[in-house]
């Protein structure tokens, strides 16, 4: 695909697909990672003198135009993170009078925000003739959303069939990551998996056994892992239904020659609050009444021992329930050692999907990874092995 590299810039108006859909609560927004990665994107074009139409989805309006879920709030946080003379305003609409108007009176290196572009039901549904509206705005299209690259609608792939289309540096930047950590990654390479289900990440492992060399499941997960092993689990959380794909994807993984990796101890408790009395045991020690809600000292050991062998690392979700204390013990521990190893060289760290991100900021190592997406949906997708049909259309 065509990078900023190969765009002339100046003087022509450029349509760029950002994901300004941000996580918001009481409506401040709680997490500005996406648009500080959106910056230098942004800045590049306007200081080689573009004029920049930014647009964007923004939560779930299913179509109608639901004043909450307006940009204007997330454009006016864009613009305090643009340095140097860029004007960054913002239009009510994303297509019709509005927003023809608000382009028409761009200067070259002006940014311009416009209005959800889900609050059109074409957005979702591809629809050619909202796509073209978009398209007609501008000259050119760069896509920067990666994170929502596993969409097919009309700001994502549509608009690619009215106009040339470029990635932008985040585009480009979340590609070769991802591209180092499972296309042509340093070998050995492994991934931890952690969350509460199989059944939303089958094809994430199933894909995983056939490219990695260890693969750590961690989380809720493990729970199921180890039942269909015939482990008594006592209540913790797992999917007996799912027993006979956790045996087939650990028969898969030994033809494989992948070494999955489950918990050897777990933190166990009688109820899921913070701070409850815990106890640390085998997995063959389960009590009847408790749940296992983290990996144990001796599974950190054990997942630092793999993880010093390895080359690369891709990590998606938490190894315990770490948003309630003490339950983020072992995902802390853990990540504390895939940075040092990270910051030393020694190991590639790719990282990627919400709660992972929100697991590595808890930890405070969220700096010190070698790369952490900004996708949720996208990265599972990926990392399923999907060709995302954002990327799709910036390679055709
Ligand atoms: C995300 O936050 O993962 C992307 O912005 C996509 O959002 P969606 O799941 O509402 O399509």
């Amino acid at each position: 695909f065509k990078t900023l590299d190969d765009l002339q810039a100046k003087g022509k108006k450029v349509l760029l697909r950002a994901d300004l859909n941000v996580p918001v609560r009481d409506g401040k927004i709680t997490d500005q990672t996406r648009l500080e990665r959106l910056v230098p994107t942004l800045e590049e074009l306007s200081k080689k003198g573009a004029q920049v139409i930014v647009i964007s989805h923004f939560a779930r309006p299913k179509g109608q135009k639901v004043p909450e879920m307006s940009l204007k709030p997330v454009s006016e946080a864009l613009g305090k993170l643009i340095s140097g003379k860029a004007k960054v305003s913002f239009a009510e609409d994303c297509i019709g009078p509005i927003a023809e108007q608000a382009v028409k009176a761009m200067h070259d290196g002006d940014i311009l925000v416009l209005e959800n572009t889900r609050f059109y039901a074409g957005e979702e549904k591809n629809d050619p003739e909202l796509a073209k509206k978009m398209a007609a705005l501008a000259d050119i299209y760069v896509n920067d959303a990666f994170s929502a690259a596993h969409r097919a609608h009309a700001s994502t792939e549509g608009v690619t069939h009215f106009l040339p289309a470029y990635a932008g540096r985040l585009m480009e930047a979340e590609l070769n990551a991802l591209s180092l950590a499972l296309e042509k990654p340093e070998k050995p390479v492994g991934a931890i998996v952690g969350g509460s289900k199989i059944s939303t990440k089958l094809d994430l492992l199933g894909n995983l056994v056939s490219k990695v060399d260890v693969l750590v499941i961690g989380g809720a997960m493990a729970n199921t892992f180890l039942a269909a092993k015939g482990v008594s689990v006592g209540k913790s959380l797992q999917e007996a239904d799912m027993h006979d794909t956790a045996k087939a994807i650990m028969k898969e993984a030994d033809a494989k020659k992948c070494e999955i990796v489950l918990p050897v101890d777990v933190v166990v408790a009688t109820e899921f609050k913070e701070n409850v009395p815990t106890q640390t045991v085998s997995v063959e020690a389960i009590p009847a009444n408790a749940m296992a809600l983290d990996v144990g000292p001796k599974t950190v050991q054990l997942l630092e021992q793999k993880i010093a062998t390895l080359k690369t690392l891709v990590w998606n979700g938490p190894l315990g329930a770490f948003e309630v204390k003490p339950f983020d013990g072992g995902t802390n521990a853990v990540a504390h050692t895939v940075a040092s190893l990270t910051q030393a060289h020694k190991l590639k760290s790719v990282a990627g999907g919400g709660d992972t991100v929100s697991a590595l900021r808890h930890a405070g190592v969220i700096d010190k990874m070698s790369y952490v997406s900004t996708a949720g949906g996208a990265f599972l997708e990926w990392l399923e092995g999907k060709e995302l049909p954002g990327i799709k259309a910036l390679t055709q």
